[in-house]
């Protein structure tokens, strides 16, 4: 090895994070069922997942993977655009473009993907992107990859959105504006309306990452179900499967033009082997599963319940954040929390802003009311001792 990638690079680079608390380890951890994970011989109630119904665990789920796998194989085994594309892609896009009240729909190998696809494909050299500050690593990522000039402004907040816009969209050609439907660690809803307006008045297309929505108007803010009751040109969706829906992958829904030409320009998409047929089938089953039984209205109820128990602020989503700041005192409280059985994740820079270290706690609509008590007891009880 040279000298700029030796050994001690290596050792040094992590021996930083550990001294500044930020080293991540990974922790060999399997699912039980909906709520439940084992770490070697202990079960912990986890409040870390994003699967928020659970369906990751749901026997029709599992039953269509199975006769998918049966079926069709287990790998794709090429590109969509060679002899990936399985029948069922179609029947999926269709439905998530239903889902979205779009035209029509791409799925990608993950959101992550997709983000890094979409966005170079859109905008390049030249361009401007005006983003929440709090936008998600992959968008952030697929800015960096465009090559455009990517400027932040301070979370949901419409006037500077503007400001920024009105003070430099006329340097650039094309321009993206970039939030969140459900902003990932601080789980309140993203100004979708208001940035609308901006992206019509200023010739933009709204890129809102919709990957932490619940899926049913019972559970959206007020703005993203009037943004989302209207087709609108100028925006599109990416998402997920990976969360809500309990499966894998991501997706990007818009009008019917747009979506072709991300057909062919979107290079994550189509440098990249198709996914797996079973993921597909589950993903089928999934939608149909959340259209019938609605389940985000429980997940809310129960966000709300937890919240009610710990005096926080009504939430607006499955996600609740407790700002802590101090990186080893976030630490601390997680693993005083899974002494008690319970799990919750420790959210530490870079995912957050220096000194914004905070307790993300989710909610699932499979959680039982005493599991959410406990938690509530737990936490007020550390929170005593520390
Ligand atoms: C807001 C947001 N966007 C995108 C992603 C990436 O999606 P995926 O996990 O499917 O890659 C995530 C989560 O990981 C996310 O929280």
């Amino acid at each position: 090895m040279n000298e700029l990638f030796s050994k001690s690079f290596f050792r040094q680079s992590t021996q930083s994070l550990k001294e500044k608390n930020l080293y991540r380890s990974l922790v060999s951890s399997d699912a039980v069922d909906a709520v439940t994970i084992r770490r070697g011989r202990k079960k912990f109630i986890s409040f870390c997942s994003n699967d928020y119904f659970g369906l990751s665990q749901n026997p029709l789920v599992k039953k269509a993977a199975i006769a998918a796998i049966k079926k069709f194989g287990v790998g794709a085994g090429a590109s969509r655009y060679i002899t990936g594309n399985n029948s069922l892609y179609k029947k999926l896009e269709k439905k998530l473009a239903q889902l979205k009240k779009c035209d029509d729909a791409i799925i990608f190998s993950s959101g992550y993907s997709c983000a890094i696809g979409v966005i170079p494909a859109l905008v390049g050299e030249g361009d401007l992107i005006v983003a929440d500050r709090l936008i998600h690593a992959s968008l952030i990522d697929g800015a960096k990859l465009s090559g455009a000039r990517l400027m932040r402004f301070q979370h949901n907040d419409i006037a500077h959105a503007k400001k920024i816009l009105a003070e430099n969209r006329k340097k650039f050609k094309k321009c993206l504006i970039i939030t969140e439907a459900v902003f990932s660690m601080d789980g309140d809803a993203g100004k979708i309306e208001e940035l609308l307006e901006l992206a019509k008045k200023f010739n933009a297309i709204l890129v809102s990452d919709d990957a932490h929505e619940l899926l049913t108007k019972h559970t959206e803010t007020s703005s993203a179900q009037a943004a989302r009751s209207m087709k609108h040109e100028n925006q599109i969706h990416l998402a997920t499967l990976g969360k809500s829906t309990g499966t894998f992958g991501g997706y990007v829904a818009g009008e019917k033009n747009l979506i072709d030409y991300l057909r062919n320009f979107s290079r994550s998409q189509i440098y990249s082997t198709a996914l797996p047929p079973a993921i597909l089938a589950a993903s089928l089953t999934s939608l149909k599963i959340i259209k019938k039984k609605n389940p985000g209205k429980k997940v809310l109820e129960n966000a709300q319940y937890f919240c009610e128990l710990m005096n926080l602020q009504k939430p607006q989503s499955a996600i609740v954040p407790i700002i802590i700041g101090d990186n080893k005192k976030v630490l601390q409280i997680a693993k005083e929390v899974e002494k008690e059985g319970l799990l919750i994740s420790a959210i530490r820079p870079p995912t957050v802003e220096n000194g914004k270290s905070r307790l993300r706690i989710t909610f699932s609509s499979m959680h039982k009311k005493s599991q959410i008590k406990k938690l509530a007891e737990v936490l007020r009880h550390i929170a005593g001792l520390l």
